[in-house]
């Protein structure tokens, strides 16, 4: 039995996140859902964006669920980050049928380090300006590799890409290329090779089809991330995850679309997606697949959300799925 935490949060947060329960619902799964409360509304409510509680029930939880956060997104998910220390922020990048992406094909993911970079906020004003401290600690580009790595062999790839810019940033990246290469001595089935990020962010666009596994710093691995997004379609269809040692929030790439809410249009592929990486985290790769072959089966027969040029309803798109995936229980 896992428990599972489930945050909704704000806005399309919640409509999203009732669609992926509806097709969990569909499988048979021995969780056990525990609910929480962050975001906005929550704030409003309580005084509080992330309280206390809802910081025990992640921590208590083998895995959490979130939709989205709004204003408040800061404040809940980029502490949860750094709090449950989830150093590792994973992105696939996957082609599916009919959501009008600018390549098909495509299946690579994106493992972005987590914690540190320029994203510690370690900025002060000076009396020209103002500057900001890089900080690369060895300790986090071997774990960050290391997860790499593994990832690539459980999913049987073949490849591992590195993505810095040492020949400008010396010691910050070089450190992180020298981390990659001493991690990779682990894995010698597993091919390891390395570009300038600037290059890769030419390379994304010429030829995608190349990669398997990129990995790279925290604000590299940002950037990157969202050019990759738009190869196969966007903020309705990419998931994400966030993995620590301990426990997992997995979410949608998107945030709480507050001009969408309440309409019952959003696209719930993300957040679908996103229940599918939970799955697979935690071993379920079985169910994951039949949720990944229901939802490509109903894309490919044009029931999809407006965002994708479709007519159909959250609520219809999760209940298209749930019926599709009858066929490959
Ligand atoms: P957003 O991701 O909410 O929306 C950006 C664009 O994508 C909008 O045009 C929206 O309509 C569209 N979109 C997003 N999700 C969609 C879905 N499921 N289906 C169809 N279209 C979708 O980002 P935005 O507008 O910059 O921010 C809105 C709020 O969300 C802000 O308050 C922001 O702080 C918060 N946010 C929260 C995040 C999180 O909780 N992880 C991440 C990003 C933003
Ligand atoms: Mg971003």
């Amino acid at each position: 039995m896992y428990k599972i935490a489930v945050i909704p949060g704000d806005g399309v947060g919640k409509e999203v996140m009732d669609a992926a329960l509806h097709i969990l619902d569909g499988l048979d799964l021995n969780f056990e859902y525990e609910f929480a409360e962050a975001g906005d509304e929550c704030a409003e409510k309580t005084g509080e964006a992330l309280p206390d509680e809802t910081l025990k029930i992640i921590k208590n939880s083998d895995a959490c669920l979130f939709g989205a956060a709004g204003e408040t997104a800061a404040d809940v998910i980029v502490k949860l980050r750094r709090e449950l220390d989830l150093f590792v922020n994973l992105r696939p990048v996957k082609s599916l049928p009919g959501v009008g992406g600018l390549f098909s094909g495509l299946d690579f993911v994106i493992v972005r380090e987590n914690t540190e970079d320029l994203y510690v906020g370690l900025e002060e004003y000076t009396s020209e300006g103002a500057v900001a401290k890089r900080v690369i600690t060895r300790r986090a580009c071997e774990r960050i590799c290391k997860f790499a790595f593994d990832y690539t062999l459980k999913e049987n790839r073949g490849k591992v890409t590195a993505v810095h810019k040492a020949n400008v940033l010396k010691k910050t990246d070089g450190i992180f290329r020298e981390e990659f290469y001493k991690v990779s001595e682990n894995y010698p089935r597993i091919k390891a090779e390395d570009y300038y990020v600037d290059a890769m962010a030419m390379y994304l666009i010429k030829k995608p089809e190349e990669f398997e596994t990129i990995v790279t710093t925290n604000m590299f691995g940002d950037i990157l991330s969202d050019e990759a997004a738009a190869l196969v379609g966007g903020l309705g269809v990419a998931p994400s995850a966030n993995i620590g040692e301990k426990t997992g929030i997995f979410e949608p790439v998107h945030g709480s679309a507050p001009r969408l809410a309440g309409k019952n249009i959003a696209n719930p592929t993300a957040m679908i997606l996103s229940t599918t990486l939970m799955l697979k985290h935690l071993n379920h790769r079985k169910q994951a697949t039949i949720i990944e072959k229901a939802l490509k089966k109903t894309l490919k027969k044009g029931i999809k959300t407006p965002d994708l040029g479709g007519k159909h309803t959250t609520t219809q798109v999760a209940q298209k799925i749930r019926e599709q995936m009858e066929e490959y229980l």
